[in-house]
């Protein structure tokens, strides 16, 4: 069916879902820029500032890497009217977005814990962290496992939380910006408990979308059941 023979309703859902990436894609825009800019700053060579990187720069490489790319494709896996026009891409992407989530988040394990604290942080944000990123790496285990199972309700539970997790990385910078306005430099408790709130707040959206899709259920006939939001 071409795209003019559509019956109205079906225009309105196509055009309808594009603010799904694009809310998603705006919320990673400060941490993926903001790797982008610490990936040129490392390509300049060791400075104080980044010696906490540069002396070892593999694990900041990939993490960057890892968690972008994961967080940039994963945009467009909860678009359901893209998902419908092309099935493909949806399995092709998650082969890609699933092992950079995981090499994203192991990486940002592996800093949280064997890295010097940076002078903002605390131990209760290294724990965060950990809890966190551990809960990011088991979610897109669980997630892969449910759909080899042919589990979709879990898959999309399991996949939609460790996207959320990732996403905290946006979060934050909506949380700590206006906090610099306030105390010039967030750090300790207050850095910590702002990490921390963020990366709550997308779990219960996360959790809320996608109860919310699944409790409608397949729909009328010939609707997908598979969609996530
Ligand atoms: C659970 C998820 C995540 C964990 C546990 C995590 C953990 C970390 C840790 C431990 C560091 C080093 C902090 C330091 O030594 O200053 C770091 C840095 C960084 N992370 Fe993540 N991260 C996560 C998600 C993300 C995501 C999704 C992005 C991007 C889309 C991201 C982008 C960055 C960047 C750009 C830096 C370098 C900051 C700088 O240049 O000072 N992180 N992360």
């Amino acid at each position: 069916m071409t795209t003019t023979s559509l019956p109205p309703a079906a225009h309105t859902r196509r055009r309808g879902d594009w603010w799904i990436p694009a809310g998603l894609l705006a919320l990673t825009f400060v941490p993926a820029a903001a790797g982008a800019a610490r990936l040129v700053d490392l390509s300049g060579g060791r400075t104080v500032e980044n010696a906490r990187f540069s002396d070892l720069p593999l694990p900041i490489i990939v993490h960057i890497l890892g968690a972008t790319t994961f967080c940039v494709l994963g945009a467009f896996q909860f678009m359901p009217s893209f998902r419908r026009r092309r099935p493909g891409w949806h399995r092709v992407s998650g082969r890609v977005l699933v092992p950079a989530g995981i090499a994203g988040a192991l990486s940002g394990l592996w800093m949280a814990a064997f890295s010097d604290l940076p002078v903002y942080d605390n131990v209760a944000l290294m724990w965060l962290r950990l809890l966190f990123g551990s809960l990011m790496v088991a979610g897109l285990v669980l997630g892969l496992v449910a759909i080899r199972r042919r589990d979709i309700a879990s898959h999309q539970r399991w996949m939609a939380r460790s996207y959320a997790v990732a996403q905290g990385a946006g979060t934050q910078a909506l949380v700590l910006g206006p906090m610099v306005l306030v105390v010039d430099q967030p750090g300790g408790n207050l850095k910590a408990a702002g990490m921390g709130v963020a990366w709550l707040i997308n779990l219960l959206v996360a959790e809320w979308l996608v109860r919310r899709s699944q409790g409608r259920g397949p729909g009328r006939p010939g609707q997908s059941s598979r969609r996530v939001w």
